[in-house]
């Protein structure tokens, strides 16, 4: 079983990625992704949605959403959500590769660091040219990731997170394969007990990441260092790649 696709682990681990603060975060980059966007979007696909945090957010806004998960943990999460909010949004549970949407979006969006998780580098290619094929003409891909120039400037060997609720967090990342792949290590240590999770995957550069997105047929890509536009430079936060079709 791949590291992403263990119930249990994300079950474990659900509140340190995903507490209320991330919800409304996510809530306002939902805003900054239209903005961003700056074209009229009335349907939206979330590839890799997770508990639904930007389904939520768009769904919120009344825009059409479907938020496509492999995690039938966190999809439940999502649907919680949606059914305590009175909202409305398509879930589907699915691989991103086994997904076959019935139409066509304004905008496609992979947030959050969900995006170079597959094996082979054939595979998180065909994420992007499926993107690129369930887009409407004039519609955009929006990647929020961080980037190999920001792994390599700010990793540390160990860094540890304490909890409100008393958990502490200690991740071990390293850069290995040439820096093509990101290896972290977690143990969360709750209730006298450790937990590890082990998770890789690819990490790209900017210029990595743009080129895979022409090669899967986007002519207009640019660069950003957060939701908001920053610039992509060494106080980048993320790597925020916007694509148009
Ligand atoms: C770091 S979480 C981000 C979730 C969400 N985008 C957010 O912002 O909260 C990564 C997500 O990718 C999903 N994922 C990983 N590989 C996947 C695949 N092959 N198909 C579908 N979902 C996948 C995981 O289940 C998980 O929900």
């Amino acid at each position: 079983m791949p590291w992403y696709d263990d119930n249990e682990m994300w079950a474990i681990f659900y509140d340190c990625m995903f507490d209320q603060e991330s919800f409304d975060v996510a809530n306002q980059q939902c805003q900054q992704i239209l903005e961003l966007v700056d074209h009229p979007v009335k349907t939206v696909l979330d590839l890799a949605c997770g508990p639904g945090r930007h389904v939520l957010g768009f769904a919120r806004k009344h825009l059409a959403v479907t938020g496509v998960d492999l995690s039938g943990f966190l999809l439940n999460q999502a649907a919680n959500h949606i059914e305590q909010q009175k909202l409305s949004a398509n879930l589907v549970h699915s691989d991103l590769l086994n997904y076959q949407p019935q139409q066509k979006f304004d905008l496609i969006t992979n947030l959050f660091t969900s995006f170079g998780y597959y094996p082979t580098p054939t595979e998180n290619q065909r994420v992007l040219e499926n993107a690129y094929q369930w887009l409407n003409q004039g519609g955009s891909l929006v990647i929020d990731t961080f980037g190999k120039e920001q792994a390599a400037h700010a990793i540390e060997p160990v860094h540890c997170t304490e909890y409100d609720n008393g958990d502490i967090r200690f991740e071990r990342p390293l850069l290995i394969e040439n820096m093509s792949v990101y290896s972290n290590e977690w143990i969360l240590v709750r209730d006298n007990q450790a937990h590890r999770w082990a998770y890789e995957h690819f990490v790209y550069s900017a210029n990595e990441l743009s080129q895979m997105l022409q090669q899967a047929g986007f002519t207009d890509v640019r660069i950003f260092g957060s939701l908001s536009q920053d610039d992509y430079d060494l106080g980048a936060e993320r790597l925020v790649a916007l694509a148009r079709k």
